[in-house]
């Protein structure tokens, strides 16, 4: 009888093949993983626990915060700050850099994370995740904001959460990208999807199409292009899509390809594009390009932008390879005049 392949056996085996693996990462991707069983919970009890809609309350981004946006920040804040690995903690939901309460060992990680991606599809219930990132500090000390500015290259592990019709997690340690899916029957989470690829060509797209009259000319000349169809210069038809949330469309991506765009927004100087780096942008852009795809500013490869900010927001392009490359190519052609 062959057992499917469970998350935590699934670490093990590879820090199996790491000569100076200790252990700490593998347990604590466990408590991120008991963390996100926690979030699926609360999410799929909907209505019933009486906590969708508004907290009436603001995070640091000035965003109206949905009570599950709360509840879903203490339940990874309450899973992860007493384990020991961690040496600090980023959250969407709270200004400053989390502390590990003194009463507690200290480790060598760093956790970011979106604890709901996507929260404003709570109360229609659609598709909503949980996204994290990983990142090396300096064991046994509190974490410095220079700690946690490194750029996405260095991340050491990122995933998602999926909470949709099934609960899905995808994982990348830096060697490909898995998928794993929660069996709820025997609560763990198991290898479904083994080394996911992106297409590098697609002919479909994601972007809020309501905010074009602040899109640069590059994305603007991209879009048009595209929706010009079989008799414009792509000379095929293309095919839109938009879930608002980000966890659910870089999903969509993974499976069958696509491209993903928030661009830079001239509404506001102050808010180039509306997703955040440290705990948005770079982990998905880290497990697009493990998969085989890219991620950019559309003037920068997105990992390598050098963070000077807890919540900074950058323009976010994603996915096909081929697409992304061709809209950092507009980019370049527009900004040479
Ligand atoms: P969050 O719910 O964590 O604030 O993130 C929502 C993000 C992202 O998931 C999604 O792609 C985008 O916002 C949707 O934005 P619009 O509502 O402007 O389409
Ligand atoms: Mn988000
Ligand atoms: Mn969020």
């Amino acid at each position: 009888m062959s057992l499917q392949i469970t998350l935590t056996q699934f670490i093990i085996n590879q820090q199996r093949l790491l000569d100076d693996a200790t252990g700490d990462f593998t347990l604590l991707l466990n408590d991120i993983a008991v963390a996100c069983k926690r979030i699926s919970h609360a999410v799929n009890r909907g209505a019933i626990t009486g906590k969708l809609g508004s907290a009436n309350s603001e995070n640091v981004q000035g965003e109206t915060q949905k009570q599950l946006d709360i509840i879903t920040n203490d339940i990874m804040v309450g899973s992860l700050e007493w384990t020991g690995h961690l040496a600090g903690m980023v959250s969407e939901e709270i200004d400053d850099i989390i502390a590990i309460p003194a009463q507690y060992p200290k480790g060598k990680y760093l956790a970011l994370f979106d604890p709901l991606d996507g929260s404003s599809n709570i109360d229609v219930n659609l598709t909503v995740g949980t996204i994290f990132s990983i990142l090396k500090g300096q064991e046994g000390h509190d974490a410095k904001l220079d700690d946690f500015l490194q750029q996405g290259s260095k991340q050491v592990c990122a995933g998602f959460v999926l909470y949709g019709p099934s609960t899905m997690m995808i994982l990348t340690t830096g060697h490909g990208v898995n998928g794993f899916t929660l069996d709820q029957d025997i609560g763990e989470f198991v290898l479904t999807h083994e080394n996911m690829t992106v297409p590098e060509d697609t002919s479909e797209f994601a972007i809020n199409m309501s905010n074009q009259q602040f899109w640069e000319q590059p994305v603007q000349r991209y879009i048009d292009e595209c929706m010009q169809g079989a008799k414009g210069v792509r000379e095929k038809p293309f095919n839109m899509r938009w879930v608002a949330s980000m966890v659910a469309d870089a999903y969509r991506i993974l499976t069958r390809g696509g491209i993903f765009l928030y661009p830079l927004d001239r509404r506001n100087p102050d808010k180039p594009g509306k997703l955040r780096l440290m705990y948005e942008a770079n982990p998905i852009g880290f497990i697009i390009e493990q998969a085989g795809g890219a991620c950019s500013t559309g003037r920068e490869r997105m990992l390598d932008v050098c963070p000077c900010a807890l919540h900074q927001r950058v323009p976010v392009i994603l996915g096909s390879k081929n697409e992304v490359d061709r809209i950092d190519a507009y980019h370049r052609q527009y900004d040479l005049g």
